[in-house]
């Protein structure tokens, strides 16, 4: 499994309780700021049978995952170990060369670019690769040094449509923050790209907590959505100019929409038991359909507070008699946090108010 560096014991927590409550055994072994975790499970067949009862979607560290073993190669000869390897698995579709994302990983990119082309022919060549059976998993070799590689598989409908999570999504030059790209990951992540134009679509009305400079309000105008855009500090002028942009300088815990909207989004610095109050707020009284939330997490029991985040938020919305999906997911773009996502499936009885 893929994760960000220094969240392994994280990775490694969800795993180990995910695969408990399913009753396979397992263990999970780590080495700090690595950004990989290994899971083992000793039964045979049991690893396979772990990873198609675990919807990916819910793992909020891992970012993504595959399904084999380790290899010991020799720099003479890489090739050929591999292709054995691959005579052990299932046909693929394509070919992932991976680091794990750290420093080390990213000094093999030169030894992964320059194996990419005789690995390739080589997996067509003898056929384990085969392009056209687009329904067959993809093929990982994950190089955690020339000498040692991870050779899996990992399956579409079940996993990041990344090679190592991480999507390659570059800051728009308009865009007014780097943040911009973090909204814009979050609905990679929880909006199927076939449902954007119905879920992000022209003429919804969105609120942008925390909003300033104007990153994710960007994201929103880019999709002629109207954002009434809450934060004290000063919005970007070009933004202003789009004319979709209602600027309210006001405290974001405080602002409650007129009308309810599509979109509540909210970025503000907090920590985590005040961003899941106002998560369930505005979802338990209907003020918004979908919302995407930041959750900061502090330095100690991470997983365990993304967990209490997220229990509130359903409790809130059982009270409610709300039916939604709630996801959270340790994005690329995110440091110490994670993102949570909700979307209401059927709303529930709370009369909505007007704002004072
Ligand atoms: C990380 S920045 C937001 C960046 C923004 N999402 C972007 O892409 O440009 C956090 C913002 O939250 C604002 N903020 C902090 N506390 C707030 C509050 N209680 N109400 C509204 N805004 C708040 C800050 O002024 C700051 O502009």
């Amino acid at each position: 499994m893929h994760c960000r560096p220094g969240f392994e014991g994280e990775a490694a927590a969800e795993m180990q309780e995910l695969s408990a409550a399913k009753g396979i055994a397992g263990y999970a072994v780590t080495r700090e700021g690595t950004a990989l975790v290994r899971f083992v499970c000793p039964e045979e067949g049991e690893a396979a049978t772990l990873m198609r009862k675990l919807s990916f979607h819910k793992l909020v560290f891992v970012r993504q995952w595959a399904l084999g073993s380790w290899l010991d190669v020799s720099a003479e000869d890489r090739i050929t170990p591999i292709i054995t390897a691959c005579a052990q698995g299932p046909l693929a579709s394509c070919l992932w060369l991976e680091t794990a994302d750290t420093n080390d990983g990213k000094a093999m990119a030169a030894l992964t670019k320059k194996l990419s082309k005789p690995l390739e022919s080589a997996l067509l060549k003898t056929r384990f690769i085969r392009p056209t059976k687009t329904d067959a998993p993809r093929l990982h070799l994950c190089f955690e040094s020339g000498q040692r590689i991870f050779v899996g598989w990992s399956w579409a409908n079940n996993s990041a449509p990344w090679p190592m999570g991480i999507p390659r999504l570059k800051v728009p030059r308009e865009a007014p923050s780097r943040s911009t790209l973090k909204l814009e990951e979050a609905w990679h992540h929880f909006i199927p790209r076939d449902e954007w134009d119905s879920r992000l679509s022209p003429g919804m009305q969105a609120v942008d907590l925390g909003a300033a400079p104007g990153g994710w309000t960007w994201q929103m105008v880019n999709r002629h959505m109207k954002v009434i855009a809450v934060d004290n500090g000063p919005m970007d002028r070009r933004l202003m100019d789009s004319g979709q942009v209602e600027h309210i300088e006001a405290d974001g815990y405080m602002f409650k929409p007129k009308v309810p909207v599509q979109w509540m989004v909210c970025d503000i610095v907090d920590k985590p038991a005040r961003s899941s109050a106002l998560l369930a707020r505005w979802i338990a009284r209907g003020w918004c359909r979908e919302a995407i939330i930041n959750f900061k997490l502090p330095m100690k029991r991470r997983y365990y507070e993304v967990q209490q985040c997220i229990d509130h938020v359903q409790s809130a919305l059982d009270e409610a008699g709300i039916r939604a999906t709630i996801a959270c997911k340790q994005l690329y773009s995110d440091r110490e946090e994670v993102t949570c996502h909700v979307r209401v499936l059927q709303a529930g009885s709370y009369k909505v108010q007007s704002a004072v």
